[in-house]
């Protein structure tokens, strides 16, 4: 793959007319080494988030060697990539044929569920030709939990309630060698208190079933950085996870997991597209609602962005505040949907023919491209630049937070 110093060195080269994905790779190993050295237990890779095959080989080359897939393709993928990875299917609702496939042909043993339905289906399609049923599962409950500290909910779709979960905790523990208990809190979670709110209820439904956990897994939600969503350190939220989860009702050596996506794939991404047009504030560019800007379409999501002018300077911190101004982008397609609200800040000067940085789309964005009405296309290049904000990197100043946690 090409490698070139960063952004302004790629226009140089290429004055790409199709948008150009930039890989971080060196940012994706400092997010690893960070996740496997600091957090209080293991940390799975949360496919989904960015299912490149570049990228997980680089998470287990940085100690990541569990990986949360929630397809049959994405177990195929990692497994493929990945021989002796530790795969868990996460997915509360798997079709049998996955779930067989897993077990027998990838050595999978780890799966989720939330309802009664999804345990038989477990069972049937890991026994044997005999029908003696599997006496190696690891199986986790997926709690309801609230989302309300998160950006995105995830608190609809899955995970089973308080008051229903105690008789499917106890029909799972009849069956399973090893049993967890997880949730998830709801993607780029403000703050920690999500967890804590969320272990609490654990503990309710652990109490209620009396039954033994051997792992509790906090799932996603670890936040990045984004215009407008500064979160506090992760350390923060690791320290706080650690000592409400030490106080549960649990085995004396019960595991604790977590499943990052965003976390770990955020700054891996940056996107370079092309303004097409410019009618006022709006610039109409070759990426958008079905392509690596999906969330800034469907959600209003804010990423960063930087000018890259052509054969200009490409420094926005060289051009005077006063020169900035808000802009909204329409994306390629012939969809009136294929508008992203924003506001992205950019020099008033800015006009077709100029390119845009885009940053942080590591997770769920460079994911996101479709084919549709022909877009889609483009080259990948590796950058070894700095990602436009960063976690990682140390230089943070957590008083930027607003949501600062006092540890004492
Ligand atoms: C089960 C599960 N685990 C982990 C994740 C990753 O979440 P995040 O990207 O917020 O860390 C998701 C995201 O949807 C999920 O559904």
């Amino acid at each position: 793959m090409l490698e070139h110093p960063d952004a302004p060195a790629v226009v140089r080269a290429l004055a790409p007319d199709e948008p150009v994905i930039l890989n971080r790779p060196h940012a994706a190993a400092r997010a690893a080494r960070f996740f496997a050295t600091k957090f209080p237990g293991k940390s799975l890779y949360a496919v989904k988030a960015n299912p490149s095959p570049d990228l997980v080989q680089i998470l287990w080359d940085n100690g990541i060697t569990h990986y949360d897939v929630a397809s049959i393709a994405e177990v195929r993928m990692v497994r493929g990539v990945l021989p002796t990875a530790t795969l868990c299917f996460m997915h509360p609702v798997k079709t049998a044929s996955a779930i067989r496939e897993a077990y027998r042909v990838h050595g999978v043993r780890t799966f989720s569920l939330d309802t009664q339905e999804e345990l038989e289906k477990i069972l049937a399609a890991t026994a044997d030709d005999e029908g003696n049923l599997a006496a190696d599962l690891r199986l986790c409950v997926r709690l309801r939990v609230s989302s309300e500290y998160s950006e995105l909910s995830l608190a609809s779709k899955f995970g089973i309630d308080l008051a229903d979960a105690a008789p499917l905790l106890q029909a799972t523990r009849q069956v399973a060698d090893w049993l967890g208990v997880c949730f998830h809190v709801g993607s780029q979670a403000m703050t920690p208190f999500a967890y804590v709110q969320a272990l609490e209820r654990a503990r309710a439904a652990i109490a209620d079933a009396g039954v033994v956990i051997d792992m509790i897994d906090v799932g996603g939600g670890f936040p990045s950085s984004y215009p407008g969503m500064e979160p506090p350190p992760l350390e923060d939220y690791f320290a706080i996870i650690h000592r409400h989860f030490e106080a549960l009702p649990i085995a004396y050596n019960a595991e604790l997991w977590c499943e990052p996506g965003r976390a770990l794939s955020a700054e891996y991404n940056s996107l370079i597209v092309k303004v097409e047009k410019r009618r006022g504030d709006e610039l109409y560019i070759n990426d958008g609602a079905y392509g690596a800007l999906y969330d800034a379409a469907h959600v209003a999501w804010r990423f960063p962005v930087r000018h890259l002018p052509r054969g200009g300077s490409n420094d926005n911190a060289a051009i005077d505040v006063a020169e900035m101004q808000e802009f909204s982008f329409y994306g390629p397609t012939c969809d009136d949907a294929d508008f992203m609200e924003g506001p992205f800040m950019l020099p008033a000067e800015i006009k077709a023919g100029d390119w845009i940085e885009v940053g942080m789309l590591g997770a769920y964005g460079a994911a996101m491209r479709t084919a549709f009405n022909g877009f889609g296309q483009g080259d990948v290049v590796t950058v070894s630049d700095e990602p436009m904000a960063s976690l990682y990197t140390g230089r943070k100043d957590p008083r930027v937070s607003d949501n600062v946690v006092s540890l004492r």
